[in-house]
């Protein structure tokens, strides 16, 4: 018979095993590791042009660490978004007359959306079911002569290294905040915010698009910390980033990375 001391016991125990998953913390699923089949194109031309801002919500690219090392993902790949800030690793395959000989692989940030054209005939590469990847031209030139157009590659998620700390970029008004998290290191792809206020508790931000997160709440005057967390589950808490006279369009550096 089982005494009721080892029934709380194990109760308290099943409550906080559920506690620990419904918040994900240090529960890490892991990233998709594995290869799978894709096509790529390339858009704008050798300095970025065109790659710049996007659906993802970041801006000047070169300001916020991801350079050229970019892609934009077809609806498949995108995720409405989530998928933004993952990172990619990327290869040539099975095309002999455009795959450069041993030009091995390349690390792309999803950095924008690639839209489908339903009213396209041919070459309609971005739409659905199709996986797609739209890379920067210094990045497809890696892997095949830009002359291929369009070339097979085989992909996987990899952890995303980034130099620095996770960036808060906060817009807005006094009724309403819009964070834009940026290089964002690990699994890279922000699944869940929270904010708060020196003077509120922690409030949940809903994904407004692409990195962006909202949250109709005024924090004018208040010092603003972050809990972030990845796809992954991995979840990390951001102390006083912004100081209580942060103004809106003010970039702040969270100092750790994942
Ligand atoms: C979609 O494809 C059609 C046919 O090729 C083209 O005329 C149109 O400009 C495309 N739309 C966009 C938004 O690119």
């Amino acid at each position: 018979m089982v005494s009721s001391k080892n029934f709380f016991a194990v109760v308290l125990f099943m409550a906080l095993l559920v506690m620990t998953m419904s918040t994900g913390i240090q529960i890490g699923s892991k990233i998709d590791g594995n290869w799978y089949d894709a096509h790529a194109t390339f858009y704008g031309d050798m300095k970025g042009g065109e790659t710049m801002q996007g659906a993802c919500g970041y801006g000047n690219l070169f300001k916020q660490g991801y350079g050229l090392e970019t892609a934009a993902l077809s609806t498949a790949l995108f995720n409405n978004g989530l998928t933004c800030g993952a990172c990619f690793e990327i290869m040539c395959v099975n095309d002999r007359q455009w795959c450069i000989p041993n030009a091995g692989t390349i690390k792309i940030t999803a950095t924008n959306f690639c839209p489908p054209n339903y009213s396209k005939p041919h070459d309609n590469w971005c739409n659905p079911p199709q996986k797609h990847f739209d890379l920067s031209m210094p990045m497809f030139t890696k892997l095949a002569a830009y002359k291929a157009g369009i070339i097979p590659v085989r992909y996987r998620r990899v952890l995303c290294s980034k130099q620095g700390g996770v960036k808060f970029e906060i817009k807005g008004n006094p009724n309403w905040i819009v964070v834009l998290l940026y290089n964002v290191g690990g699994a890279g792809d922000v699944v869940g915010v929270k904010i708060k206020g020196s003077k509120t508790a922690w409030i949940p931000m809903t994904r407004s698009w692409g990195q962006n997160w909202f949250t109709a709440t005024n924090l004018l005057g208040q010092t603003l910390s972050f809990q972030v967390t990845l796809s992954d589950g991995k979840m990390l808490q951001f102390d006083n980033v912004a100081h209580a006279n942060w103004q809106f369009k003010q970039a702040f550096d969270g100092k750790t990375n994942f």
